[in-house]
């Protein structure tokens, strides 16, 4: 039977299920989808645990209707503001040099990287390696097979704050599914839409959401350095909220319709109707005045955040493939030109990878997360063949609530 894999995204508009199976080693077949509008989360984290346990239980049936199974199981994205990372080394001895170094050692040396101060209420969710050094010399990515006394790893590190991590799991296992992995939702969105060689040639990958924007640096084929942002599309809606004095539906349908990130390409005489607040009354207005309001807000987000982290990440300058914009707010017209002018670095929007099977849906960027969730997950079992279950086995009680719910009818 083939091997079925399960990645739920929680993000602060929708919440998004997918089942995978992998059909030959590397290769996912989407045979599940149930995506709902989000409820009890906000900036990436949950706000409401009874609202967000009810949605992520709708999403998963969804998923689970479609492909004709039970999930027990899944790779979860963590998002939110809360979200840092820092890169850390750790060593471990080999011994006297004469056996080969084996995924223990690589394991022992990830762990020794993982030994470093974290305040009460923050945890590691994530640990990578990035490079290795041998002997203090030898710098490798695989010392899988080679001889030497001692094994340094150069790891990045990623925390959280321990209690929103908590609520996130709470309201997963609510709906008697286990957790994988944490997947923090930067790392998941630049799996989706990153190929290797941009990855290795220095790249930053800028998921705009909903409420949130991720940022993740890749230098020499693997992350530097990420970060998560209390900003998104809403912004750019409740902007058109205060500058057209116009209710939140009809900005975000504005928005959606007639959006630009550059006013200057949009003609000077074009005019489009807008509903006010209060008189029930059609104002004319100018569509370059959205794209004036919506391109200030873009720039804020460059100028405040992403140009500001590049710059510390010591990166300006080198990232030689440039940004790669995914998410749902990349989709604004003018998106790649206004990044590309504004950070003097290539641009491009991106969609997810695609996959086998029932793609129609999440071909586009706002699914960017939940597919790099499913890419990770089936790489990890299936090349990485090791299968980190952070969590611990799956309690008594969950396995009989599961074997229940597989003899009932749905
Ligand atoms: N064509 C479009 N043009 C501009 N904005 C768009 C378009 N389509 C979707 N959006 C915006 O994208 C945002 C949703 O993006 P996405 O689905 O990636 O968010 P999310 O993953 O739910 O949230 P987050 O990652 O912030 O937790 C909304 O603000 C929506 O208005
Ligand atoms: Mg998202």
């Amino acid at each position: 039977m083939a091997r079925t894999i399960t990645a739920i995204d929680i993000g602060s508009s929708k919440i998004c299920t997918l089942i995978g199976e992998v059909t030959e080693p590397d290769v996912v077949r989407v045979i599940g989808i149930g995506v709902v509008p989000s409820r009890g989360v906000s900036h990436g984290v949950i706000t409401d645990l009874e609202e967000a346990t009810l949605a992520i239980g709708e999403s998963i049936q969804k998923a689970e209707r479609i492909a004709q199974m039970t999930v027990t199981r899944a790779y979860i994205s963590a998002g939110g503001p809360h979200i840092s990372s820092q890169n850390k080394s750790g060593s471990t001895s080999i011994g006297k040099g004469d056996r080969p170094i084996d995924r223990e050692d690589l394991q022992r040396a990830l762990d020794a990287a993982q030994t470093i101060p974290v305040s009460h209420n923050r945890q590691i969710i994530y640990c990578t390696a990035r490079e290795y050094t041998l002997d203090e010399e030898a710098v490798t990515k695989n010392p899988l097979g080679l001889l030497g006394y001692t094994l340094l790893v150069d790891a990045h590190v990623i925390t959280a704050n321990a209690t929103s991590i908590s609520n996130l799991a709470n309201c997963v296992r609510r709906n008697h599914v286990d957790i994988v992995e944490y997947v923090p939702q930067p790392i998941a969105s630049a799996t989706a839409v990153l190929s290797a060689e941009e990855m290795n040639d220095g790249v930053a990958v800028v998921d705009i959401g909903a409420e949130t924007t991720s940022l993740s640096i890749y230098v020499l084929g693997t992350p530097f350095d990420t970060r998560v942002y209390p900003v998104g599309g809403t912004h750019f809606t409740n902007d058109m909220v205060v500058g057209l004095h116009t209710p939140i539906a009809t900005a975000e349908e504005i928005k959606l319709r007639y959006g630009h990130l550059l006013p200057s390409a949009v003609p000077a005489d074009e005019k489009i109707d807008v509903s006010t607040f209060g008189e029930q009354v059609i104002s004319s207005i100018q569509r370059r005045f959205v794209a004036e309001i919506m391109g200030a807000r873009m720039e804020d987000i460059l100028d405040h955040f992403i140009l500001r982290d590049i710059k510390r990440s010591g990166y300006d300058g080198l990232l030689a493939a440039g940004i790669v914009l995914t998410g749902g707010a990349s989709l604004s017209p003018g998106m790649a030109e206004m990044v590309q002018s504004t950070l003097h670095l290539p641009a491009r929007v991106a969609l997810p990878r695609r996959l086998h099977g029932l793609t129609e849906t999440i071909s586009s960027p706002a699914y960017a997360t939940a597919v790099g969730l499913l890419l990770h997950g089936m790489r990890r079992e299936t090349v990485d063949r090791a299968i980190p279950v952070m969590e611990g086995n799956p309690s008594l009680l969950s396995r009989v609530i599961r074997l229940f719910r597989n003899i009932l009818p749905k």
